[in-house]
């Protein structure tokens, strides 16, 4: 027996014909009364995707928005099956990276639409990552007051957070997502295979937002991620397929609780009040958002622990565990001013209080209100390599 298996599902199959326990795909619902929806995932679930979205949009006409490199990969997979399912689909391709989640491209999308013959009772399928899935959950948002869409998220990142709980947006020059809708997918459909080719960044970036979802809600997946970071990596299906639930279902219960972030959705902010600053700051625009929410996990940990409020031994275990898939703890010496001025753009976005979530334990979170600039300079000194 594989002891690093131990608590995920059996990877061997079952029996003649039959797929096993890990090809098994998996549906979770979101019960947000009309607004609910069901995520289907699993590996082999794209062919299945017209069949899945015939079930859940109104009309027959549609738009496949993707990018150049995802629509090479899947593109032509994902029209055939929505045809076969008879819907009538375009596929529209928008230029890879977080610089097409602007009012541009989503203008670009909206005449495209319309050339297409998109009306109210259409729908969008956003194929990609988290930018495809914002972009095009906008322009569904916005377009003749709001059409159906379903995400099909092909990156971890997206897969176990954006394309779960109806936050879209693009950004302005001056921040990102700045401008943006909540309008929940009418299905979400995360083929775990297509984790397979993503490039090896990407892939590791996603397990930043796994580890925080584990690190707020569970020290039991928490402790199957840290026996399990060898079959993770490697992509074994059976533990990959529970990791990406588990960490889907944490997400669902908490956006089930607090549709548009009212109160409680903020725990899922653990690690982005620090994360953001350093995405926000030029000289870390190189920084994907997993590892700049690793490094910000990293610090705001170490503000609780100096609060007494974390243990010691579970900051240094977070750490640990974020280093062993592969992501940052540490950067270059920031200007610690920049980070708490960078900080202080979201305070002012949330009426003067900046509401920092901070772990209390492995597997539990709280939200503070009150971090002084001198705690943020303190963990900036930590983070500093
Ligand atoms: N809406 C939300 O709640 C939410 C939550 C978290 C992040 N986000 C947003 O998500 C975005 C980041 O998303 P991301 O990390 O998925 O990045 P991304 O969408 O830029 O995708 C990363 C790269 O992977 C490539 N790619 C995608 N799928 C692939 C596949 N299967 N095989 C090979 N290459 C593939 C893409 O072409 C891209 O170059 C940010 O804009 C962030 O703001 C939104
Ligand atoms: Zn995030």
């Amino acid at each position: 027996m594989n002891i690093l298996l131990a608590g995920f599902p059996d990877s061997e199959t079952t029996g003649a014909g039959e797929p096993s326990q890990a090809e098994r795909a998996e549906v979770l619902t979101v019960p947000l009364g009309t607004n609910s929806y069901e995520i289907h995932l699993g590996p082999k679930l794209l062919p299945q995707l017209g069949h899945l979205a015939a079930r859940c949009v109104g009309g027959r006409r549609g738009c496949v928005v993707s990018n150049r490199s995802v629509a090479r990969l899947y593109g032509s997979q994902t029209v055939e099956t929505l045809r076969q399912a008879g819907m009538d689909v375009t596929l529209i391709e928008v230029p890879a990276g977080e610089r097409s989640k602007c009012l541009r491209q989503a203008r670009r999308l909206y005449h495209q639409f319309l050339a297409a013959g998109l009306d109210r009772a259409s729908f969008v399928v956003a194929l990609g990552g988290g930018v495809v899935g914002d972009l095009a959950g906008f322009a569904a948002a916005t377009y003749m007051r709001g059409i159906d869409y379903i995400q099909v998220p092909t990156t971890l990142m997206a897969q176990v957070d954006s394309s779960i709980g109806g936050k879209t947006a693009v950004n302005l020059p001056q921040g990102k997502n700045l401008i943006g809708a909540f309008h929940q997918p009418r299905m979400v459909v995360a083929d775990t295979d297509t984790l397979r080719s993503l490039p090896r960044r990407e892939y590791r970036n996603g397990w930043a937002e796994v580890i925080k979802h584990a690190l707020i809600a569970d020290a039991d997946f928490w402790a199957l991620l840290e026996a399990s970071v060898g079959p993770l990596l490697n992509l074994d299906t059976a533990c990959v397929g529970h990791a990406v639930r588990r960490s889907c279902e944490i997400k669902v219960d908490v956006v089930r609780r607090d549709e548009r972030e009212a109160g409680l959705r903020a725990v899922l902010n653990c690690g982005h009040t620090i994360g953001h600053a350093l995405e926000r700051i030029a000289a870390y625009g190189h920084l994907r958002h997993g590892e700049a929410v690793a490094i910000g996990l990293a610090a705001e940990a170490h503000i609780a622990v100096s609060r007494g409020m974390m243990p010691a031994a579970d900051a240094s275990r977070l750490e640990a565990l974020l280093v062993a898939f592969g992501l940052p703890v540490r950067v270059d010496a920031p200007e610690p001013t920049a980070v708490i001025a960078a900080c202080e753009v979201d305070k002012k976005r949330l009426a003067g209080k900046t509401r920092v979530p901070l772990p209390l334990r492995i597997g539990s979170v709280t939200i503070v209100d009150d971090v002084k600039p001198d705690e943020i300079r303190e963990a900036v000194a930590h983070i500093s390599r």
